[in-house]
């Protein structure tokens, strides 16, 4: 059902943890499945995303898309992070079964959210990035495939 890249992320998660002075922390769950979702962000002057960890109080996929997610944006820019993607992010595990897809929806969510919160601390905008959800469910009758 899963392939060897998910079970890999999952038995071996890779940055799980928490970033002490985050520059910005997201936080997302999906009220439906109750699973949970936090993003820290440790972004340099440059706006070059340092390091990223995640802690997941959730499903086994929602821990393997954590953990992809935030290998996907460690030494991107806060503008290039936006390309880590739900879609990214299942591509780069080699696909999730259709019934999990709403599991990686939280880790794109989790990730905007930390760039909300940055954004919020430093007065910025960052071109493409809209307000985060707290809850997602609403939004899983049409994910983004
Ligand atoms: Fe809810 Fe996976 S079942 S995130």
């Amino acid at each position: 059902m899963y392939t060897e890249k998910v079970m890999d992320h999952f038995t071996h998660p890779r940055n799980m943890g928490e970033i002490e002075n985050a520059s910005g922390v997201g936080t997302v769950g999906n009220a439906k499945c109750g699973d949970i979702m936090r993003m820290y962000l440790d972004i340099d002057d440059n706006g070059v995303i340092r390091d990223c960890k995640f802690k997941t109080f959730g499903c086994g996929a929602a821990v393997a898309t954590s953990s992809m997610a935030t290998e996907l944006v460690k030494g991107k820019s806060v503008q290039e992070a936006l390309s880590v993607t739900n879609k990214a992010v299942m591509e780069a595990l080699d696909g999730l079964p259709p019934v999990k897809v709403h599991c990686s929806l939280l880790a794109e969510e989790a990730i905007h959210a930390a760039l909300w919160d940055y954004a919020e601390k430093h007065n910025i905008k960052i071109e493409g990035l809209s307000k985060p959800k707290n809850d997602i469910s609403e939004e899983e009758e049409k994910p983004e495939y």
